[in-house]
């Protein structure tokens, strides 16, 4: 198949990345990421998330983020509201803040939907669909995240089947787009396809995208296997921030830079400028006090020194 000739990258660095953080980063921290992110030319950024501070202390300061950050036409902000009480908070603000998607998120296991948001995978559809008409109501895009469409830390391998079957709950709910996520990044290249293709019996290729996170150092790999299903849309996090709090040891996302590499690599334009990111992941980076997780950006900053 030919390959697409532009992705998209959504940077979920600021919400997925950030959110494991141990040591509290301040919101004036998260706001300078997001302005470098849409400085380098990230066209969507997940900014943060409106879930309950007691699970997530790191994203309890939603607010004041969404506040602080200049939005620049043409991006897009996107928030994760599990709940009516999450997506009830995000539209609390003014509307030139509201988020311009919000993103619900399920399981393809249901002991995965049982740590990581505290209820059944059935449940979790029942609390979101109010939350997914609430928002497409006020004009609001709506993501959805199948978390675990691989494997997961508590159920182990999990078949395409049971992806299938949450690609159709989303879809019938009404949510317009899919990520399917390799959360604990177990998925090597041919697993990822069969979750794709999974997905694909309720999803059009343009409302689908690849959300690897890059634990057993497979994200890559995994990316260019989407590819080659025509997957143009990715999550990716600006110096491979992050991780689950709910998945042990899971490590971040695929690194924006490194991604970013590989496309421009292979011809295929994404509208980064991969100097500005090398510049926002090494920001981060320094204020967290280590180099970032990102091969292509270490490279980078290597030669700039020598
Ligand atoms: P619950 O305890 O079942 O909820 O948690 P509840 O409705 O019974 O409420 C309990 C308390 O939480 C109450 O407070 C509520 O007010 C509060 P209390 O009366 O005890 O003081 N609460 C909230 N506060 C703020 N915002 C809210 C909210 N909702 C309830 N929206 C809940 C259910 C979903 C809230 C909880 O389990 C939760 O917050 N989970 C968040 C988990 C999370 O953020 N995980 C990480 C993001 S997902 C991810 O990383 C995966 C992804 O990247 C894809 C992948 O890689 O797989 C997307
Ligand atoms: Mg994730």
């Amino acid at each position: 198949m030919k390959l697409p000739s532009h992705v998209k990258l959504v940077d979920v660095g600021p919400r997925d990345g950030l959110q494991n953080e141990k040591a509290p980063v301040p919101a004036a921290i998260k706001i300078e990421l997001v302005q470098r992110l849409q400085a380098a030319g990230l066209r969507e950024i997940e900014v943060t998330s409106y879930v309950s501070p007691k699970w997530v202390p790191q994203m309890a300061d939603n607010a004041e983020v969404m506040a602080g950050i200049q939005r620049q036409p043409g991006v897009r902000y996107s928030v994760l509201t599990p709940n009516m009480q999450g997506l009830e908070a995000a539209l609390a603000a003014p509307k030139h803040l509201w988020p311009d998607e919000i993103v619900v998120f399920a399981a393809a296991s249901e002991a995965f939907s049982q740590r990581n948001i505290n209820c059944s995978i059935a449940e979790s559809m029942t609390r979101f669909a109010p939350v997914v008409a609430a928002a497409r109501a006020a004009g609001i895009h709506v993501r959805g995240a199948m978390s675990c469409t691989v494997g997961c830390p508590y159920e182990g391998e999990i078949a395409p089947e049971r992806v299938a079957y949450l690609a159709g709950l989303m879809k019938d709910m009404g949510v317009q787009h899919v990520g399917v996520a390799d959360t604990i990044g177990v998925g090597t290249p041919r697993k990822i396809q069969r979750a794709i293709e999974a997905t694909l019996q309720h999803y059009d290729i343009a409302d689908v995208s690849g959300h690897f996170h890059d634990t057993y150092g497979q994200a890559l790999a995994n990316t260019l296997a989407a590819l080659e299903l025509g997957v143009w849309q990715f999550d990716t996090s600006v110096a491979g921030l992050g991780g689950c709090p709910y998945a042990k040891g899971a490590t971040g996302n695929v690194a924006t830079e490194d991604v970013v590499y590989m496309l421009h690599g292979m011809g295929i334009d994404t509208g980064v400028d991969l100097d500005k990111l090398v510049d926002a992941g090494k920001f981060i980076s320094d204020f967290l006090g280590r180099p970032p997780s990102s091969r292509a950006a270490t490279a980078i900053l290597n030669k700039r020194v020598n």
